[in-house]
This record gives structure tokens, C-alpha cells and sequence, in this order.
């Protein structure tokens, strides 16, 4: 038989009839290949039967428990057998570590089997060693090829078995390398089958690229049921993991680890945490209660402005978006009259931390004013409140819940939006002050 071959696109896994300069889905230059397609086995039984739903067994309580809490929670209650979750994250964020952290607790009832494409034996057992994971039923394995890897999960049958990284397994059959977006897909596409094959529940770890997306974007996070990324900041030994999609559970939550020598230790009280290096009495920075997923954080915004060196001033922010921030600084000069325009800003989020929802926005105008004016928030102060076009300051979800996290870490006083503050002033334990835009909330906060 010929041998089939196909062009692929590197970037996006679009596949063109013929080798082309540019991609014509992504518009990426020079990405096409040319390589083989994996040749097509033939069905052969015994494949599954329909089954009725009601004859289906299943219930909540086969759920796996890793005993870290900030993990089971993210996956929506622990791991669902079978699954196949994505834990994606820069080179060296701390994956394998929490990968074999995790086979480490589960080996003590289960079989477990940790596939690295990375390391070898031996370099695993001194990590290993290093996390205190001595005894146990984890089988550690280091292997590239997918056909060995299928081999030893059937055999196996483990629980659980990870898969370090998609980025370093192939299959010989396929011209392309490791790490292409041919052998990125079939991998993965082997590995779901397989999950579903055997009942394993099977971590596939990725590397985020420079690019800032896992090899072939989007390629893989379709294919999966879950999809967990891992973030921090080299530099900080906090670290984030997030779920952006769950089948078996919301996305949107966060679990926070910090590093430390013997490998990622569960931070218990995350808004402490998060608060813990922030300065008295200095201006330009200010707390909010922001969501993720369920639960509320408090996190501290920060601002400075100060008089530009350019004709075109600077604008930079970290941890906010940059056209949101864009938009709230116009909306402050207009509605303050703050002269900003010859003004640099700079706008961060402490402790690495991505705010993406609105109710962030007034805090961020709050900061940006004390910055202008020199003027310290006062320290027991939280601020919650999406500012609008007008200046005007809209209602937020949850109220209640943030007000609840900021009055167990003390704070005294919250400004809220005017519709909140009506809604809940019964129930607070904590002062508030409602407002309706942000000339009032300045007035509130600083002066
Ligand atoms: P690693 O899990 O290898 O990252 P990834 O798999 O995402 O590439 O983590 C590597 C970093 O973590 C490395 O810089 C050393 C650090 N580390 C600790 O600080 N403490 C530890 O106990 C371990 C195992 C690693
Ligand atoms: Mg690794």
C-alpha cells in the first residue's frame, strides 16, 4: 500500500491539499509540512455495545481524592476515573512536581503509573525522594514511544497515570518530531481512547510555548475533559492553578500553591496570603474582593502615576487588561478632571494574580486617584465596583460573599456600589458606604 501523506499546518493543525507558503486558516507563514498519516487500524472486537442510561452504573462517590484539597476542588471534587485532564504551564512553573506529589498520595491505595518523556528513572526517584514519596504502589516509567506507553497502561491497568509531556512522546510511524502538531494530536487522541479503554484517568502534561499557547492552540483543549493551567511567576513562589474547562465541574476556580523546598505546599488562606507584603499608609494602592469561581480573594491593586520624561506618556499594565485600564484612566480624566495627559501609569496586580472581572474596575480607579493625589487609601478599607462609560459605579455579583471574606480579614469599611450597599445593609458586619459613581467613591476613599 502507498504510504499516505498529508500537509499540516504546525500552528493551527489546519490541513491543506497542497503544500502552500501560508496557512490559508491562520494566516502563519511558512508552517505547512508535509508528512505521513498514521495508517488506520481496522476495527476489530469487541467494541462497545449501546447501552440503556438507567443501566448504567455511576456515582459521585468514585471520585479519586488526591488529599490536596486545592486541587480535588478545581477538578470539580477529585479526579473523575477515566478522564483525561490537561495540565498545561511554562517550563519549569511546577508541574511534574504536582504530578508526582499527587501519584505520591494516591500510591498508598492505588496503582499508579508515572510515564516521563523528561527524565529517567533515576532522576525521578531523586525528586521523588526529595517530596518524601518513599513506599507505595507507583510505578515509575520512563518512555517516548506512544505504542510502549499503550502497551504498558493496558498491561498495567493503573488508576491514574500521567503523561509528562505530550511535547517529548511520538510515534515513530510519523515523520514529524516530537512536539509537532501531528504527533501532539495523535498522542492525545491515543491517550483519550485509552482512558476510556481502560477506566485510567490519565494527566497529559503540556508545555505552554513562547507563544504563550500549548503546541498546536486549541489543538489539544477540545479533545480533553478537563483543562488545568498552572501560573505564576518564576520569581514568586506562588503559584496558580486554574481550571478553564471542566466537564465535571465549573471552571473559573483557582487553587493556590506556593514552592517551597520540599515541593508545593496548599495555601489555606490565600487572601492573607495574596495581602501579606503590602505597605501602610502608601498611596496608590488599593484592595478589592474579586471572585474566582466560588470563592472571593482579596487582592491588592496598585497604581503610579507620576510625571512623564516622554512626549507620548507610558502606559503599562500587569495582571489587569490593558485596554480596560486604558478606558478607565480616560474615564477618570473626564470625570475627575485629572490632567493625565502628561502622566505615566503603570497599574499591577501584587502577587501575579490576573483580575478579569469588572468589579476589579473601581479599585483600579481608586488606586490611579491616590496615586494622582498623593493620598493613601486608608488600610481597612476594601473597594468593589464596576465603573462604567459615565463614570458611573454598577452593582456586582455576590456582594455578600466578598463583604464576608474582607470582614474576616479585618477590614472595617467597604465602598460598594450604591445598589449593593441598599441590597445587603442589613446583614454586614462591616461599615459601608454605597456609591452611585466614582467622584463619589473618590471622595469616600481619599478625601
Ligand atoms: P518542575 O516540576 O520540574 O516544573 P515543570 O515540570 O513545570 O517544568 O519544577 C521545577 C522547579 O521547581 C525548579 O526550578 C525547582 C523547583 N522545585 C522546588 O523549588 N522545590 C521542590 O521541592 C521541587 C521538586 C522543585
Ligand atoms: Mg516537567
Amino acid at each position: 500500500m502507498k504510504e499516505r501523506r498529508r500537509f499540516i499546518c504546525q500552528q493551527c493543525g489546519a490541513i491543506a491539499p497542497k503544500w502552500m507558503g501560508r496557512c490559508p486558516e491562520c494566516n502563519s507563514w511558512n508552517s505547512i509540512v508535509e508528512e505521513a498519516v498514521l495508517p488506520e487500524k481496522k476495527l476489530e472486537g469487541p467494541y462497545r455495545n449501546p447501552q440503556l442510561l438507567q443501566e448504567i452504573e455511576y456515582s459521585e462517590d468514585e471520585r479519586i481524592l488526591t488529599s490536596i484539597a486545592e486541587l480535588d476542588r478545581v477538578l470539580g471534587g477529585g479526579i473523575v476515573p477515566g478522564s483525561l485532564v490537561l495540565i498545561g504551564g511554562d517550563p519549569g512553573i511546577g508541574k511534574s512536581t504536582l504530578m508526582l506529589q499527587i501519584c505520591g498520595n494516591l500510591s498508598r491505595e492505588r496503582n499508579v503509573l508515572y510515564i516521563s518523556g523528561e527524565e529517567s528513572e533515576k532522576q525521578i526517584k531523586l525528586r521523588a525522594d526529595r517530596l518524601g514519596i518513599r513506599d507505595g504502589n507507583l510505578y515509575i516509567m520512563a518512555e517516548n514511544n506512544m505504542n510502549s506507553i499503550e502497551v504498558a497502561i493496558k498491561e498495567l491497568r493503573p488508576q491514574v497515570a500521567i503523561i509528562d509531556s505530550i511535547q517529548t512522546v511520538y510515534y515513530p510511524e510519523l515523520s514529524s518530531g516530537p512536539g509537532s502538531v501531528s504527533q501532539v494530536r495523535e498522542s492525545t487522541v491515543k491517550s483519550l481512547s485509552l482512558s476510556k479503554e481502560t477506566d485510567t484517568a490519565i494527566f497529559i502534561v503540556g508545555h505552554v510555548t513562547k507563544e504563550g499557547s500549548l503546541a498546536g492552540p486549541k489543538l489539544l483543549e477540545h479533545m480533553v475533559d478537563a483543562v488545568l493551567y498552572f501560573e505564576g511567576e518564576r520569581y514568586h513562589s506562588y503559584r496558580l492553578l486554574r481550571s478553564v474547562k471542566n466537564r465535571f465541574g465549573s471552571t473559573n476556580e483557582i487553587g493556590i500553591f506556593e514552592m517551597r523546598d520540599k515541593g508545593l505546599e496548599e495555601v489555606s488562606s490565600p487572601s492573607k496570603y495574596l495581602l501579606s507584603g503590602k505597605l501602610k499608609d502608601t498611596a496608590g494602592s488599593a484592595v478589592v474582593c474579586i471572585l474566582e469561581g466560588t470563592r472571593p480573594l482579596l487582592v491588592e491593586v496598585q497604581a503610579l502615576v507620576s510625571r512623564s520624561g516622554f512626549n507620548i506618556p507610558r502606559r503599562q499594565t500587569s495582571g489587569v487588561d490593558y485596554n480596560r485600564a486604558a478606558l478607565l484612566i480616560a474615564v477618570v480624566e473626564k470625570k475627575l478632571g485629572y490632567m493625565l495627559g502628561q502622566e505615566d501609569i503603570y497599574i499591577n496586580v501584587a502577587g501575579g494574580i490576573k483580575v478579569e472581572e469588572p468589579g476589579a474596575d473601581l479599585a483600579v480607579v481608586a488606586a490611579i486617584a491616590s496615586s494622582f493625589k498623593n493620598r493613601p487609601v486608608s488600610e481597612d478599607t476594601v473597594i468593589i465596583g464596576e465603573v462604567g462609560l459615565a463614570g458611573e459605579v454598577r452593582a456586582v455579583s455576590h456582594v455578600e460573599k466578598r463583604i464576608q471574606e474582607a470582614s474576616k480579614l479585618g477590614f472595617a469599611k467597604a465602598v460598594i456600589p450604591y445598589e449593593n450597599a441598599v441590597d445587603i445593609s442589613g446583614s454586614a458586619k462591616i461599615k459601608l458606604q454605597g456609591v452611585k459613581n466614582i467622584g463619589e467613591a473618590v471622595e469616600a476613599i481619599i478625601e
